[in-house]
């Protein structure tokens, strides 16, 4: 019986493996034929061509053999398919949301999320997969493992694969998705258990850590710095923003490095609730998609640019956001169906009709 992960990569390979070798066969057969019947039929050898009506045997033949090799195909590529729709029982469960244009990796213990997702080696993982309703499809492919599934708007889908030694591998987005799609690449970072639980703990640690400790007035804190921040940024700040804050990328977008200049002021509070809120009639959107931790570094990654390195924040500005935005307790990952939700609210207006 096949249950392992490996077991998928070896039937995907077998079930190519004999595509292509089929096709190899097939395609040498048919052109060597063709190019042996140019010659042996050409006019000059066979002035008068022959008028053949039916040929039972050959109708046999041509039914029978392309149906035996499509059969054939259809069980190889199935024995594999049924692995991969099968995860373990025990598999370890990872939520992913894809978001134009990046990952957002989301752990079953005390609400971490990360941009590159980890796991723990010779552990089936399975891959809980949405894109938020307002968002396009998005594709998770881990080539090292074979596997690839579609991110639905509102929907979820899953995958799983189990890693069977420590080591780094790509992740990409296969399905095309806008300006940035290519962009939308992440690593999948298999760990041995320990390595795993202290990566986990970690950033466990980071998250309930109290804010003010986090250098909540520092924006050059390792700390914050250590969050993602840049790697945030990148994502989705630079493109409009520039790499080093300086705006100008697209019609409009500021120079952070003038922070002082923005007529909202230049504290985390304004950066972070811009974030949250976007700015209406801008090309700036806002991020809900980013937990609020993560908009917090982002902020303070923001204020970073400007020239003097500091921002006018209080540590009742910092105390306000923490009180607003609850970013001292774990978030609840609500595990709602958006499209059924709308559903039933449907069926309940329906219903009072
Ligand atoms: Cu997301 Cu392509």
């Amino acid at each position: 019986m096949l249950l392992a992960s490996r077991d998928i990569v070896q039937k995907t390979d077998e079930a190519w493996y004999w595509l292509a070798g089929i096709s190899g066969v097939l395609f040498v057969g048919i052109m060597a034929t063709l190019v042996y019947f140019v010659f042996k039929y050409s006019r000059k050898r066979h002035p008068q061509a022959a008028d053949i009506h039916g040929n039972l045997k050959l109708e046999v033949t041509w039914i029978i053999l392309p149906t035996i090799i499509s059969v054939f195909l259809f069980y190889k590529g199935y024995e594999g398919f049924l692995l991969m729709r099968n995860p373990p029982e025990n598999a370890y469960e990872i939520d992913v949301e894809a978001r134009q244009w990046a990952w957002t990796f989301r752990y079953p213990e005390g609400g971490v999320t990360s941009s590159e997702l980890y796991v723990p080696v010779n552990r089936p993982i399975k891959l809980n997969l949405t894109t938020p309703i307002d968002d396009v499809l998005h594709s998770l492919y881990i080539p090292a493992f074979r596997v690839k599934e579609d991110c639905v708007p509102g929907m979820w889908t899953y995958m799983w694969f189990e890693g069977d030694k420590v080591g780094t591998h790509n992740i990409f987005c296969a399905e095309f998705c806008g300006q940035d799609h290519a962009k939308m690449l992440s690593l999948l970072h298999v760990l041995s258990q320990d390595d795993y639980n202290e990566w986990l703990d970690k950033k466990i640690a980071d998250r309930f850590k109290p804010v003010e400790a986090a250098g909540a007035m520092n924006p050059d804190s390792d700390e914050i710095n250590a969050c993602d921040a840049p790697r945030l940024y990148k994502t989705y700040c630079a493109s409009c923003h520039g790499a080093d804050g300086q705006g100008g990328m697209v019609e409009g977008a500021r120079d952070f490095r003038k922070l002082e200049k923005w007529k909202q002021g230049t504290s985390i509070l304004d950066i972070f609730k811009t974030l949250t809120k976007g700015v209406d009639g801008t090309q700036m959107r806002a991020f809900p998609n980013l937990s609020p931790w993560d908009r917090f570094a982002v902020a303070h990654y923001v204020a970073s640019f400007a020239q003097k390195g500091r921002t006018d924040s209080t540590l009742e500005d910092c105390a306000q956001l923490i009180a607003e935005y609850k970013l001292d307790k774990p978030p609840v990952v609500e595990r709602v169906f958006p499209i059924d939700a709308a559903m039933e609210e449907m069926a309940a207006e329906a219903a009072n009709r």
